[in-house]
């Protein structure tokens, strides 16, 4: 029932149970809203399920560590797991239904079909991590076909994420609504991720550079700046002031075509990537607006 948090959560591990569950629930008459997630949970997706609660009458959330948008040498094995305390987050935050299927579920023997949207998946993380997207994209549209949402939720922490999946839902006529939600960040700014708990006390320290390079560009846009090449300069030496940060993109682009920009305006993304020892950490923001 809307609003109200479930007290019986159920686990779903098969897609052609939960391919079911959902098309009982349509022809019930129910809305279904999805939580696409890879697990340990934290504050970010629980704001995505609370928007989610509020906007279907069935609320699932999906774990699923997607193998195909790992490339070789990622953290796909090391990717933090811990299902117990994801289902107390979740039925926190009124999730009905945890679909979190087997990779052999997902992927059956013989498998070979990919969905993968051109332009938009090339730059920034795209170019750091090739394939990534076409992983993404494949198994959001599984996700999609399986649990048959009337809408899906993403954050924009994952800001490319969320342009290459509205870009295919549009291009391949998929009948749902993409939200997007705003960045939840710790109460120091460091963006909340999974890949946080990576970091040891010392890193979690140097993680900081990430939010406050993006608090400096916001600065220097609120007092007039618009020179793309000064923005990113005055981000970059906020990275390069961190001795165990390294730098891997930092960029300038429209928010919406992610198309390269010389002059900052209303609606400019700034994203950036940069390792903190091992590990990856991405953050971003749109120039003149709030996370
Ligand atoms: P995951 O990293 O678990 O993130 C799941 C969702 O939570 C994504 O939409 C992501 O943007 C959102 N999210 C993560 N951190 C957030 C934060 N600090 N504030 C707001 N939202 C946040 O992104 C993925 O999983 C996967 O790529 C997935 C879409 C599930 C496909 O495998």
């Amino acid at each position: 029932m809307k609003g109200i948090p479930s007290t019986d959560m159920r686990i779903v591990e098969s897609p052609a149970d939960m391919q079911a569950l959902s098309r009982t629930a349509r022809t019930a008459g129910k809305t279904i809203a999805l939580v696409p997630t890879m697990g340990y949970l934290h504050d970010g997706h629980a704001s995505l399920m609370r928007e989610g609660r509020k906007r279907a009458d069935l609320l699932v959330m999906s774990i699923f560590v997607n193998p195909t948008q790992f490339g070789a040498g990622e953290d796909f094995d090391a990717y933090p797991r811990d299902l117990e305390r994801d289902m107390r987050i979740a039925a926190e935050a009124g999730v009905d239904l945890i679909f979190a299927p087997k990779a052999s579920q997902m992927y059956t023997a013989g498998y070979q079909t990919y969905v993968n949207v051109e332009d938009i998946s090339l730059p920034l993380c795209g170019a750091s991590r090739p394939g990534h997207f076409r992983g993404v994209t494949t198994v959001v549209a599984k996700l999609f076909n399986i649990v048959m949402p009337h809408v899906a939720l993403f954050g924009k922490k994952d800001f490319q994420q969320l342009a290459v999946i509205r870009r295919m839902a549009a291009d391949l006529n998929m009948d749902l609504e993409i939200v997007g939600m705003p960045i939840v960040r710790e109460v120091d700014g460091l963006a909340m991720s999974s890949r946080n708990s990576y970091l040891s006390p010392e890193e979690r320290r140097a993680a900081l550079c990430l939010s406050r390079g993006i608090v400096e560009a916001r600065k220097l846009f609120a007092f007039g700046e618009r020179e793309s090449g000064r923005l990113k300069g005055a981000v970059a030496a906020v990275i390069a002031a961190e001795p165990l940060a390294v730098s891997e993109y930092l960029e300038l682009r429209d928010g919406g075509t992610l198309e390269e920009v010389a002059q900052a305006g209303s609606g400019t993304l700034l994203a950036l990537a940069v390792r903190i020892g091992k590990t990856r950490l991405i953050d971003n923001c749109i120039l003149g607006e709030p996370d």
